[in-house]
């Protein structure tokens, strides 16, 4: 396994993972603050402060080197306008070798492949350069875009914790997802 593991922009086909750049606040505003985008995350809209705080914050994530760690790259398209976010945190190191995923892709952006694409980017670079046997995630079962693109990127559901978080005034239950090194090179 690769630590520490910094941090590089990588282009794809139709999608870029790229640094955080303060001039991203507008596009990252519009996003993070729809209280429709953020319906299934564990926080509420955001205001314009709150979002310049976590963009300052996250721009400077971009080194993985022991769990807790994580980095949260801007997600652009072929113009370079920022449309999401990706995120990648360090679960444990060796000799488990885990990391979560995540992903938020603005409304106006969805439907085109965009976030399958920088999910798949984020699990090459997990399974190659830093060398991670399982990778997973974490979302609210109601959430059907997010299971779907669970299943697209052929990770499977390993469970289902009933009504374990109060999260919004409400009971909330919790899928998992995961799927492991050479599950993901059989696919490729
Ligand atoms: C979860 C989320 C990122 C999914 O967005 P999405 O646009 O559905 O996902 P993709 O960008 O991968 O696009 C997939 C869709 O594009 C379609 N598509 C079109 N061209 C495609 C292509 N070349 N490749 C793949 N899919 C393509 C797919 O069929 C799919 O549409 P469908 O769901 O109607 O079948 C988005 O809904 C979101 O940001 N939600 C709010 C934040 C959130 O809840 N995050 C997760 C917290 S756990």
């Amino acid at each position: 396994m690769t630590l520490p593991w910094d941090f590089r922009p990588i282009v794809g086909g139709r999608v870029a993972l790229d640094l955080l750049r303060p001039d991203d606040l507008d596009a990252l505003h519009a996003i993070q603050g729809d209280p429709e985008v953020c319906r299934y995350m564990l926080y509420e809209a955001r205001s314009r402060e709150k979002v310049a705080e976590v963009l300052e914050r996250d721009a400077a994530h971009t080194r993985l080197a022991e769990p807790g760690d994580y980095v949260q790259p801007a997600l652009r398209d072929a113009s370079g306008a920022l449309i999401g976010t990706m995120y990648l945190e360090l679960r444990s190191a060796d000799p488990d070798r885990t990391a979560e995923i995540g992903w938020l892709l603005a409304p106006t952006a969805r439907g085109r492949g965009y976030a399958t694409e920088a999910a798949r980017l984020l699990l090459d670079l997990c399974f190659g350069e830093i060398g991670l046997h399982r990778v997973q995630a974490e979302l609210d079962p109601r959430n059907d875009a997010s299971v779907a693109m669970c299943i697209r990127l052929g990770m499977r559901h390993e469970g289902h914790f009933v009504e374990h978080m109060w999260l919004k005034d409400e009971w909330t239950d919790t899928g998992h997802y995961a799927i492991l090194e050479r599950e993901w090179a059989a696919r490729a």
